[in-house]
């Protein structure tokens, strides 16, 4: 037996894949996995590289294995994810004790390219883009928690100019609807009772069904809703490009999906999200937000935020602040700009200093983290439904548990309630973390 360690950054999507590469290794029989680097054979790293900073770890972090390997020269370095993909045989450049390099669609591909690297001892490298064999090979992923998530679709083609995704990751493409059905309907019979659909555009899910039809995300939705056992869906992320009125309509008449929504904006200002290329206007965001208000009246919204744009004038971060105030969001990701090798935004000039963007993420960071208490002000006295996820680390006394909208709430109860939904009473309010009363 050899042993493999994985570490692994950046999305959902990339803790999806490394538990797929963990899934495809184990299944030949020859590995297992370790916590501890140090023991390892095989040393694997899923990289992001969506923003600057995310790439720059991972050359720090193959420094830090170049040592292991100094002391044992059998060991074996594989990088995979997006800086893979991107950077492909730059990484060899950079980092020349490397041996494998693997794209994000080549992860069924890995065990093979582990046993050329020990016949031959020479680098191997696969970043290529083959079409659906990515989720030809897809295993079932069976999670031993309560809740699992799963991949419906890869890729996107919107081309944002600020962002490498579609680079990375390649264009959309949807995973066959029975394929996800027939997973999602397994994981429940394995006491799975929340279901986290993942994919970079998931809204723009069109998958192929079994009779040459195509299954759009709102019916996948209801389709899943169906499904013995699940009683929670969640999904993630969404653009609100393709947000259209038949998934609005599935707020109205399927209880089992979430009243909270992740659907990024990226910015308040229109100026700012045409050179975005983001394809919608505030007003356009604003409208799809009231349609989900009518549809769902107690939805939470919450989102991403780009700050510091090539262009963005104090006029427009102003216009961002304020489409926040209006919009009154549960929660968001925030960022500052980071210019990408390869975008088209990295063409534009950017002119705003970074004290400047770092005072407009704070001020950003400010309101929405009012918004985020006054939302769980609002929670309390209220019944919050909680899937019981296990005890609390802070108390052993103590359980905790997530509400629809993703707050933690942490409550006395019986182990035995683990893994099952329970009613609480919000008694306490913190920014994130919530205290209840078991009903
Ligand atoms: N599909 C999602 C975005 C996925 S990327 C959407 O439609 O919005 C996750 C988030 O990272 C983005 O929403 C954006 O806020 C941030 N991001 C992406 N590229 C970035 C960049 N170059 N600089 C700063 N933040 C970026
Ligand atoms: Fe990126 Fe825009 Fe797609 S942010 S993931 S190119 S929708």
């Amino acid at each position: 037996m050899k042993y493999i360690y994985i570490k692994t950054w950046g999305c959902q999507m990339n803790e999806y894949d490394s538990s797929m590469i963990v899934k495809y290794l184990e299944k030949t029989g020859q590995y297992l996995i370790t916590k501890n680097s140090e023991k390892a054979d095989v040393l694997v790293l899923n990289t992001c590289s969506i923003r600057e900073k995310a790439q720059e770890k991972v050359f720090h972090q193959l420094g830090r294995w170049k040592k292991l390997k100094n002391k044992n020269a059998n060991i074996i370095i594989a990088v995979g994810g997006c800086v893979a993909t991107q950077e492909g045989k730059e990484i060899f450049k950079r980092a020349k004790y490397v041996d494998i390099i693997f794209g994000t669609q080549s992860l069924h591909k890995l065990p093979k390219m582990i046993d050329e690297v020990e016949k031959n001892r020479k680098f191997v490298i696969d970043i290529s883009f083959p079409k659906l064999d990515k989720f030809n090979n897809s295993l079932t992923i069976t999670n031993k928690g309560y809740t699992a998530s799963i991949s419906i679709m890869e890729g996107c083609n919107k081309y944002c100019s600020f962002c490498v995704v579609p680079y990375t990751r390649g264009q959309e493409i949807s995973r066959p609807s029975d394929d996800v059905l027939f997973e999602i309907a397994s994981l429940a019979e394995n006491g799975i009772k929340e279901i986290n659909l993942l994919g970079q555009n998931v809204n723009a899910y069109q998958g192929p069904t079994f009779d040459g039809k195509i299954c759009y995300f709102s019916e996948l939705l209801r389709l899943i809703s169906e499904i013995d056992g699940i009683e929670r869906i969640r999904f993630t992320t969404s653009n609100p490009l393709e947000f259209s009125d038949d998934i609005i309509e599935v707020y109205k008449d399927t209880p089992k999906l979430v009243s909270f929504l992740h659907l990024p904006v990226q910015s308040g200002s229109n100026k700012i999200l045409q050179l975005m290329k983001r394809s919608y206007t505030t007003e356009e965001y604003e409208k799809i937000i009231e349609k989900l208000i009518k549809a769902r009246p107690n939805i939470q919204i919450s989102s991403d935020f780009i700050v510091g744009f090539p262009g963005e004038s104090k006029k427009d971060f102003k216009e961002t602040i304020n489409f926040i105030k209006k919009i009154n969001f549960d929660m968001s990701y925030s960022f500052i700009y980071s210019s990408r090798p390869g975008t088209p935004a990295s063409e534009m000039k950017d002119e705003i200093n970074i004290k400047e963007k770092k005072e407009r993420l704070y001020i950003l960071q400010d309101c929405i983290n009012k918004q985020t208490m006054s939302w769980s002000r609002k929670m309390l006295g209220s019944k919050q439904c909680v899937l019981v996820e296990g005890t609390s680390k802070k108390n052993a006394m103590e359980l905790y548990g997530k509400t629809e909208n993703n707050r933690i709430v942490n409550f006395h109860g019986s182990p035995k309630m683990i893994g099952k939904f329970v009613n609480v009473q919000i008694n306490e309010i913190h920014t994130h973390v919530l205290h209840g009363k078991l009903l």
